[in-house]
């Protein structure tokens, strides 16, 4: 679907994309670059991260990969570094790595447990942090008026209550505080805004065919009249919206994109 922004609104901005070799951030990687933004991807896996990267590139698109997993925070540490390094300045993060499975909250172990918070919740605090020297008006290689932007994003699960996501609902919950809190912090003292995204549910995503697989698809779609699955396209035109100009009166808020969902009860 074409773009109802315009082509250049992010030009010269530099965004590094965690888990942006696929699913949503991946989306949101080609979308920010298609509207003129340098693109740094950062996720685990190679042959994904070099997948992403070309068929960014083959849009035209400025892009680099960089392994890392966001638990580590070496690693965290020197893909922002590699990335400045790279393109002279960093303009926006978004935090999308994510982790998920369903399990029933008494077969769940606590590493299981903290391995999503970990990834989530403490990947999000680490890459902002260690972002932020970066992302800081005037900051390291900035010459800029205003300070840059984080995206994180979440989920809607934790407004209510979900089937064997316990993890991941404490997960996003922390996520979403971690927003407010650094909104509060870092858009006083540095001039940068701090949003979420909350999607519903998305076609062609890791989190709909691991979460909601057909038969439940189909047992909602019966249920729910509100059960509509968007696209990822929708996300990411949300996220343009937030980390560029568009948006740049809207701090600490997460959007919650999912066709009005989340309004009906989460069912078994
Ligand atoms: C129960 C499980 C489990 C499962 C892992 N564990 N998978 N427990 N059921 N299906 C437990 C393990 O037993 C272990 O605990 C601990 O979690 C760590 O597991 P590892 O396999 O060692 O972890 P790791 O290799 O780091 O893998 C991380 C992962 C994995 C999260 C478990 O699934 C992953 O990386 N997935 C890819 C990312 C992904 O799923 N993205 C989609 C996100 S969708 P013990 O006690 O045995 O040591 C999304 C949507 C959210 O976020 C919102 C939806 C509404």
């Amino acid at each position: 679907m074409e773009s109802p922004f315009k082509a250049d609104i992010l030009k010269g901005k530099v965004g590094l994309i965690t888990g942006g070799g696929s699913g949503i951030g991946f989306e949101i990687s080609t979308q920010l670059g298609k509207h003129g933004a340098s693109i740094a991807i950062m996720g685990r896996r190679k042959h994904v991260l070099q997948a992403a990267v070309s068929a960014l590139q083959s849009l035209g698109i400025h892009a680099v990969g960089f392994e890392g997993d966001v638990r580590k925070q070496e690693d965290a540490k020197r893909v922002i570094e590699s990335t400045f390094k790279h393109f002279g300045h960093i303009d926006i993060l978004v935090n999308a790595a994510a982790g998920n499975f369903l399990v029933p909250a008494e077969d769940l172990s606590t590493n299981g447990f903290r391995t999503v918070m970990d990834i989530d919740s403490v990947g999000t605090f680490t890459m902002c942090r260690e972002a932020l020297e970066y992302l800081k008006k005037g900051g390291r290689g900035r010459n800029s008026q205003s300070g840059g932007s984080i995206l994180n994003i979440s989920a809607t699960l934790h407004y209510t209550a979900s089937w064997y996501q316990i993890h991941v609902s404490a997960a996003k919950a922390a996520v979403d505080s971690i927003t407010r809190n650094l909104a509060l912090e870092w858009g006083t003292d540095y001039d940068i805004r701090v949003n979420g995204i909350a999607p519903g549910p998305i076609a062609d995503t890791p989190g709909l065919s691991k979460l909601a697989p057909d038969e439940i698809t189909i047992k909602a779609r019966e249920h729910l009249p509100s059960y509509k699955i968007g696209d990822k396209w929708d996300i990411a035109m949300s996220a343009i919206y937030l980390v560029s100009d568009a948006g740049k009166f809207v701090n600490g808020t997460t959007l919650v994109v999912d066709g009005g969902h989340w309004l009906s009860h989460h069912r078994r």
